[in-house]
């Protein structure tokens, strides 16, 4: 009998060549998962493609709610932002991903499981470590990194053997989508001086043809989760199909990140995420008013953390579930509604409302209904500058060629 091998397949070129190939090359069976992250594909056609390519067996795994619910909700929760740019979209799908090619290749008594990626990115880092920390007995093939074909090969091979190929020479963007953004690569994008051609975007106008009228929309939060949009509940899948088609339209979530990889590079990315920008904006909005100057500086911080743990392929780490304690403890009072404008490409947020809401009006306001005492400020000033003060009485001031004590950016003292 021959080995059985669990291919993760997205019916792109690649992973139809790595059918192929891994038959010639090993004379093993197939078989193809694809996993359903809302990346919108005919997945009755990729199933096809898989078997008519020789996969024994191809499957097409919905893991939508799973998506929504563990993973992308959480980094919304957490404000998750990639060098404060990239919502990890592509990121968070991986770990999931090994999940459940973990749990495929088990039940199909499988020896290995193989992916498609190259070996110059991210991806493979984040199924690699997610596999070998669910499974840590199972084989990983990566007939991509092993065959050591330039992209005009891996065509060639494909043409030769009869696959079809969804990447023609005027669209050579390498591409991956799911729910929570779509991240595009490769061809005139690589050269970070050039602007990204107009066909590089599908899910967002361009700004400048957005609709001439702004639109407004209310997001409501319950502890950190959207639940409801303009008042009208919504599950999960849902909402956030919903946020990017609003979103979109308006030409919102457009990113273009020359990114640091984990494997050493620097890479420019372009993704188009209305969804996620538009939640994650909302969001940090409602935090503001809910949580506390100090827990928002501490969380701004964990929320770095997160990011950097999702993007380098460390989900199934400990230190993960100890600081997703923190973020879900966090959001017990980030309850309440968000209104965002929406104009040519701007989202900004212009009401926030909460009934845990920590403004308080008869202590910001300069009207009457005034509560805030002013006399304590007179005290209060002299303890907090204590410290500057006698400092500056010991060792700014007798300093009599530099009163001000100012460099400027030439290092050059002001007189
Ligand atoms: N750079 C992104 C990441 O590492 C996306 C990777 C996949 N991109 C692509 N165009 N296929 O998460």
């Amino acid at each position: 009998m021959k080995e059985k091998i669990v291919l993760a397949y997205s019916g792109g070129v690649d992973t139809s060549v790595a059918i192929k190939w891994l038959q010639e090359k090993y004379n093993v069976d197939v078989i193809a998962v694809t996993i359903d992250v809302g990346n919108e594909k005919d997945f009755a056609a990729v199933k096809q493609k898989a078997l008519k390519m020789g996969a024994i067996k191809a499957r097409v795994i919905d893991a939508k709610e799973s998506f929504v619910k563990y993973f992308v909700y959480p980094a919304l929760q957490a404000n998750a932002l990639y060098e404060g740019q990239y919502p990890l979209a592509t990121a968070l799908s991986r770990p999931l991903m090994a999940k459940l090619l973990v749990d495929t290749a088990v039940a199909e008594g499988a020896s290995a499981i193989a992916h498609g990626c190259t070996g110059k990115g991210n991806d493979q880092v984040r199924f690699e470590v997610g596999i070998n920390s669910l499974a840590p007995d199972m084989k990983i093939m990566a007939p991509a990194r092993e065959w050591g074909m330039t992209r005009e090969q891996t065509i060639k091979y494909a043409l030769d053997h009869e696959i079809p190929i969804p990447v023609t020479k005027k669209s050579p963007y390498s591409i991956d989508e799911n729910l929570w953004g779509k991240s595009i690569e490769c061809g005139a994008l690589e050269d970070p001086w050039t602007e990204p051609p107009a066909d590089v975007y599908t899910w967002t106008k361009s700004p400048d043809e957005a609709p001439a009228k702004p639109q407004y929309v209310e997001i409501t939060f319950e502890k950190g989760i959207p639940t409801a949009i303009d008042g009208k509940e919504m599950p999960g899948i849902a909402l956030v199909q919903r946020m990017n088609e609003i979103a979109g339209r308006h030409g919102i979530g457009r990113i273009d990140h020359i990114e640091n990889r984990v494997v050493g590079i620097k890479s420019r990315e372009i993704y188009e995420a209305p969804a996620a920008v538009l939640l994650i904006q909302a969001h940090q909005a409602l935090e503001a008013i809910c949580l506390s100057k100090d827990q928002l500086r501490f969380k701004q911080k964990v929320s770095v953390e997160c990011a950097d743990l999702i993007y380098n392929g460390l989900w199934f780490s400990q230190l993960n579930r100890d600081l997703s304690a923190y973020i879900l403890s966090s959001q017990r009072y980030v309850t309440g509604t968000v209104r965002v404008k929406l104009f040519k490409g701007n989202a900004t947020v212009v009401g926030r409302k909460s009934p845990w809401s920590l403004y308080n009006l008869s202590l910001a306001t300069y009207d009457k209904g005034d509560k805030f005492n002013q006399k304590d400020a007179e005290g209060f000033i002299r303890l907090w500058g204590l410290p500057v003060k006698t400092q500056a009485q010991i060792q700014l001031l007798p300093d009599k060629e530099s009163p001000l004590g100012i460099m400027g950016p030439d290092g050059e003292e002001k007189k």
